[in-house]
């Protein structure tokens, strides 16, 4: 996680963001501290980057890299204003004990489009990440990588319209909750052949960014105003747990976006 220290919205890259709308950067350290403190309260380990001044959206640390099994494949953003923070990650990773840090030649904004299943990687495409990025994620990360087509410009990534709720294992497929209407009509038929258990979340859900969610498997952490979602969670056996990212939407990004997952 990286502290929003330097928070503030001086430019727009998706339809959530407005210069001109003010935003308040202790109010977001405030709310990214409470997250954290959530996953640690939960047994999660939390590492955290320095921010840097000159980069307001270093705070969504899910854009940095995709790191599965201890293989980095670091970022490429296709906003220049984002540019700087792929190398700042890589370098965290050299620094960390990681070996395997490969930098990809396509645009690639990494957990913001893609989503490991455990068995597979869900790879989002439309406004932000290559689909040329998605054939480079399965060489160099060994795993399968499954395109998915995004057609609304208010979830321009992946992660603010599906998430994981409980990893696949060798006998059993993810459970995953997405909305539907964020994707293509083809990207949408292959979701319900791949998981036809999905929670489907509502338009309701999916505008406070309730897809925008992180889950242990047991555990999820979702925005405040996400009760109709966390009402079905509740249903289905998992535990909700509400983070307020007023601050942070203001950007488009959520829980989930302020949350790189270091997997092995
Ligand atoms: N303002 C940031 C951008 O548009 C928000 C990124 C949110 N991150 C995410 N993983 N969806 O790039």
């Amino acid at each position: 996680m990286c502290e929003p220290r330097h928070f503030r919205v001086d430019y727009a890259i998706n339809p959530w963001m407005d210069p001109t709308r003010p935003v308040d950067a202790a109010k977001a350290v405030a709310q990214w501290t409470a997250l954290k403190q959530t996953y640690e309260r939960l047994g999660h380990r939390v590492d955290l980057i320095t921010p840097h001044p000159a980069l307001p959206d270093m705070v969504f640390a899910a854009n940095a890299a995709t790191v599965i099994d201890g293989i980095v494949l670091g970022a490429r953003f296709r906003a220049p204003q984002r540019a700087p923070e792929a190398d700042l990650y890589r370098t965290w990773f050299l620094t960390h004990g990681y070996r395997t840090v490969v930098m990809p030649t396509h645009t690639n904004e990494a957990e913001g489009d893609f989503t490991w299943t455990g068995d597979l990687l869900l790879a989002g495409t439309g406004f932000r990440t290559d689909p040329g990025a998605h054939a480079e994620a399965q060489e160099v990360l060994g795993v399968p990588v499954v395109s998915l087509h995004l057609v609304d410009p208010r979830y321009y990534h992946l992660d603010v319209a599906l998430f994981v709720l409980t990893e696949a294992t060798p006998t059993t497929r993810a459970t995953i909750a997405y909305y539907p209407a964020a994707f293509s009509p083809g990207a949408r038929r292959l979701l319900r052949r791949l998981y036809p258990d999905a929670v489907i979340a509502t338009e309701e859900d999916a505008t406070c960014l309730a897809l925008n969610a992180v889950s242990d498997g047991h555990n999820v952490i979702l925005p405040t105003e996400a009760t109709h979602l966390a009402a079905e969670l509740l249903a289905r056996g998992y535990e909700p747990h509400f983070a307020d990212i007023s601050e942070l939407r203001k950007s488009g990004g959520g829980p989930k976006c302020c949350t790189m997952e270091l997997r092995g």
